[in-house]
């Protein structure tokens, strides 16, 4: 059975940087109170990237679809599969994976959208390596792109400092060669209501609250108690002690969550790839967006071993060991 290789990487921010400090005259403005310190402090986050109202997810998606493939060399038509991850499309329908596919002006290729929140990058990952490795697809575009920005509530101080919008992507051929060694998800709906967007649209009218709404406090022990038996149970299937991967690329939520997780993995802060600090958390695109800076910037190189994480609403976490 081949290996799915990672031939390519790209990535898309909107072009709007938010600092906090921004952010906090902002609310300031309306009457609420944070601050620099209080978000750096909490979370790492220094700035976040927003979209305008004109961009929506699938414009980012197509634009780091666009790098990934120009970056794997490939020509677009032998893609014969699009999975894309978002919990913020374009439309109920069709999916966002389909109109990427339309800006690329391919057609005939599989392609679907995959709704895992914050995990949702690991499990269209992971979704793709199991069609390349039944050798139901050869090259698979994968995709993870958000506009968080559009589902949060901006009076919510809790909840309105800690995200952004963007978009990475992945190209993954069929290979002889190591590449994906071995995968990792799970999922507990019980804790679908510590963090959720639990609106919907009914007969014209939005029903329910169509704002993210979070418990932070359960959400952040949750997520590190997950991540570390996932990380166990992929070291474990791949027969790799945690200690040995070369890379560490959590999903960028919050840097006490990560720091606390590479302490628990015996993996120093050099081996970690931290985005949080510029791109704040985008959800679905958080993981390639890290993977594509540090990949670029020659940290990630070929042949080495990268842990690729994410957590998030469902609740759901998985992990994805993966030889570059
Ligand atoms: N600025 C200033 N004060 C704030 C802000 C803010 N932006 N937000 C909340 N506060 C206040 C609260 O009102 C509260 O005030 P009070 O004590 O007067 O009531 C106080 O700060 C403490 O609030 P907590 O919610 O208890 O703050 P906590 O220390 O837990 O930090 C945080 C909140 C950063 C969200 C933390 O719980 C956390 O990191 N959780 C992890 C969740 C996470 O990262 N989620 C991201 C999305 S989920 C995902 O991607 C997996």
């Amino acid at each position: 059975m081949p290996f799915s290789k990672i031939i390519g990487s790209g990535s898309a921010l909107p072009s709007n940087i938010v600092s906090n400090d921004v952010l906090s005259q902002q609310l300031a403005a309306k009457g609420i109170e944070t601050s620099d310190e209080w978000i750096v402090s909490r979370t790492g986050i220094k700035q976040r990237y927003i979209a305008a109202d004109d961009v929506k997810t699938s414009d980012l998606a197509f634009e780091a679809a666009q790098k990934a493939i120009a970056d794997s060399g490939i020509d677009a038509a032998e893609i014969d599969l699009i999975i894309l991850a978002t919990s913020t499309p374009d439309y109920i329908f069709p999916s966002t994976a389909c109109l990427v596919q339309s800006k690329l002006g391919i057609a005939g290729a599989a392609a679907f959208d995959v709704q895992a929140v914050c995990s949702g990058f690991v499990y269209a990952l992971t979704t793709a390596d199991s069609y390349i490795r039944a050798g139901n697809a050869k090259c698979a575009l994968v995709i993870g792109a958000e506009t968080f920005s559009r589902i949060i509530d901006w009076n919510d101080r809790g909840t309105c400092v800690l995200f952004g919008d963007g978009a990475g992507a992945f190209v993954l051929k069929a290979s002889d060669e190591p590449g994906i060694l071995a995968t990792q998800l799970n999922a507990d709906g019980s804790l679908h209501t510590i963090l959720h967007t639990a609106g919907g649209v009914q007969h014209g009218q939005v029903v329910g609250d169509p704002f993210l709404r979070m418990d932070g406090q359960a959400v952040f022990k949750t997520a590190v108690t997950s991540l570390e038996a996932s990380a166990l149970s992929v070291c474990a299937k791949a027969g790799i002690a945690p200690e040995t991967i070369d890379w560490f690329v959590p999903h960028q939520a919050n840097v006490r969550i990560i720091n606390s997780l590479g302490r628990k993995l015996g993996l120093d802060e050099d081996r970690i790839v931290v985005t949080v600090d510029k791109h704040a958390n985008t959800s679905a695109a958080s993981v390639p967006l890290a993977f594509d800076a540090a990949r670029k910037d020659g940290r990630i190189q070929a042949g080495q071993k990268v842990l690729l994480q994410g957590v998030g609403g469902g609740f759901t976490w998985g992990s994805v060991l993966v030889q570059i």
